[in-house]
């Protein structure tokens, strides 16, 4: 690790200097927070968890034609990906009810919404990250409306293609959260996917028995976070060659 340069330390992540120009290394902590950090435990294995099911989402969505920055992962903890100028949004998919807005407008959770609902929230820990109008953003320059109707466009694809992968194993996509960020290509500027997509940044449920299997694990502390990861990782077919069971000897001819 000491051979890169660190370019940033966040709460889950952290971002080293890539090989080539226009990369960064993407390495996954084990840490979790919630409640702007209010909250924090290190829980074993969700970085490596993470880092696969993000890598697992990022390569679906490439292959159907939504950019991301995902490159290609490098080790248990780590991945390539393009640098990207973050547009200092989150940009929450809603398709039921739960969290901040039953709270905010009293809908009770799991109320399933009439269409997916789209929410900004402005990227400020110090401000605990409040939500934002399209009116805002425009005003202070944080995207154009060309920004927003792309980020739109993006943040829906992603929803059909998030909702269709979870539902095909008995998953039930509630809501969830994505950054996007600008990358030049000549002198064009496009948006894409960045960050992660994980059940850090998702609400999952189990379509029969209504378990989550997302951070409100840890937030609500209702059980082992890693375990509830894994499941998600198990039934997508995507867990660490480390953590599958061996497979039953084979007779080699
Ligand atoms: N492709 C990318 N290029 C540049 N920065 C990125 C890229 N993908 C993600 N980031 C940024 O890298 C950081 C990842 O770290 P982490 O998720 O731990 O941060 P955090 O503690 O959530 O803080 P914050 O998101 O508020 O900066 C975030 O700031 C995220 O916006
Ligand atoms: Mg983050």
């Amino acid at each position: 690790m000491a051979r890169r340069k660190k370019i940033y330390e966040g709460k889950a992540k952290v971002l080293y200097e890539g090989p080539e120009p226009g990369t960064l290394v993407q390495y996954f902590k084990d840490d979790a927070t919630a409640f702007n950090a209010e909250k924090h435990d290190v829980v074993e294995g969700k970085g490596v968890l993470n880092n696969r099911l993000s890598e697992f989402f990022m390569t679906g969505l490439n292959a159907i034609g939504v950019p991301t920055h995902f490159i290609k992962r490098i080790n248990m903890r780590e991945q390539l990906i393009r640098s990207v100028e973050i547009i200092p949004l989150e940009v929450v998919v809603r398709n039921v009810a739960a969290g901040s807005m039953s709270k905010r407008l009293g809908i009770e959770e799991g109320t399933a919404l009439p269409r997916p609902i789209i929410e900004f929230y402005y990227k400020d820990d110090a401000l605990g990250d409040p939500l934002v109008t399209e009116e805002h953003i425009i005003a202070f320059g944080w995207a154009s409306q060309q920004d927003l109707d792309d980020m739109v466009a993006l943040a829906l694809r992603v929803n059909d293609f998030l909702s269709g992968v979870m539902m095909a194993v008995g998953i039930k996509l509630v809501d969830f959260k994505i950054e996007i960020g600008r990358i030049w290509e000549n002198d064009f500027m496009r948006l894409i996917v960045a960050d992660e997509i994980s059940p850090d940044s998702c609400r999952l449920w189990d379509m029969k028995t209504g378990q989550k299997l997302d951070k409100d694990v840890f937030r609500r502390d209702l059980g082992n976070l890693a375990d509830a990861y894994t499941e998600v990782a198990r039934r997508l077919g995507v867990l660490p060659s480390n953590v599958t069971h061996a497979t039953k000897p084979t007779l080699i001819n």
